[in-house]
C-alpha cells in the first residue's frame, strides 16, 4: 500500500502536468476548500491566495517528483510540510478535507479521458501516503 508503482507515478505526473497547464487551477483547490468548509478562511484568506496557491502547487509537484525516487528530497519536503503546518496549527484531519477537495477539483478540470479511474485511484493513494507520513509530525 505504501509505495506507488511506476505506473501510478506516471499517472500522477501526467495528470498534474495537465492540471498545471491552466494557471488558475491551483487556486481553484484552495477556493473550493474555503467555499465548502468556511473555517479554512483563517488559513487561506483571499489576500494571500496567490502566494498560498504557489506554495501548495509547488509542494505537490515536489512530492510527486521525489516520492519513492529521491528519498532525501522527499523527506526534506515532508519535514517542511510538518514544520510549516505545525506553526500554523493545521491538524492532520484537515489534510483529509484537502485531499477530498483536491480530487474533486482535478475531476472537474481534467478531461475523463486523461483523468481515468486508475489515475484517480493513484491520487487517492498519494494523498493517503502523505497523510501517513505527515500525520505523526503534526
Ligand atoms: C487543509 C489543509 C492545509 C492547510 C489549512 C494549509 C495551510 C497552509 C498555510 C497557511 C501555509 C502558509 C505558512 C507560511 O506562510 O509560513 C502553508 C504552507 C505550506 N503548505 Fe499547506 N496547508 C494545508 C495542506 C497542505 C498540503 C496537503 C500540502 C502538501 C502536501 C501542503 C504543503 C505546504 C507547504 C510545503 C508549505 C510551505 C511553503 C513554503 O513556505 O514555501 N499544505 N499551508
Amino acid at each position: 500500500m505504501m509505495n506507488l508503482t511506476d505506473n501510478e507515478r506516471d499517472l500522477l505526473k501526467n495528470t498534474w502536468e495537465l492540471f498545471k497547464e491552466e494557471p488558475d487551477n491551483g487556486r481553484a483547490i484552495l477556493e473550493r476548500l474555503v467555499e465548502k468548509y468556511p473555517k479554512y478562511v483563517k488559513w487561506f484568506p483571499e489576500k494571500d491566495m496567490d502566494k498560498l496557491t504557489k506554495m501548495h502547487v509547488k509542494s505537490f509537484t515536489k512530492v510527486i517528483n521525489f516520492i519513492d525516487t529521491n528519498k532525501k528530497m522527499y523527506d526534506k519536503q515532508v519535514d517542511k510540510i510538518i514544520r510549516k503546518h505545525k506553526k500554523e496549527d493545521v491538524k492532520i484531519d484537515m489534510f483529509d478535507d484537502f485531499s477530498e477537495v483536491l480530487i474533486e477539483v482535478l475531476k472537474e478540470k481534467i478531461h475523463p479521458d486523461d483523468l481515468t479511474d486508475e489515475a484517480i485511484a493513484a491520487w487517492r493513494k498519494l494523498c493517503q501516503i502523505i497523510i501517513v507520513h505527515v500525520g505523526p509530525g503534526l
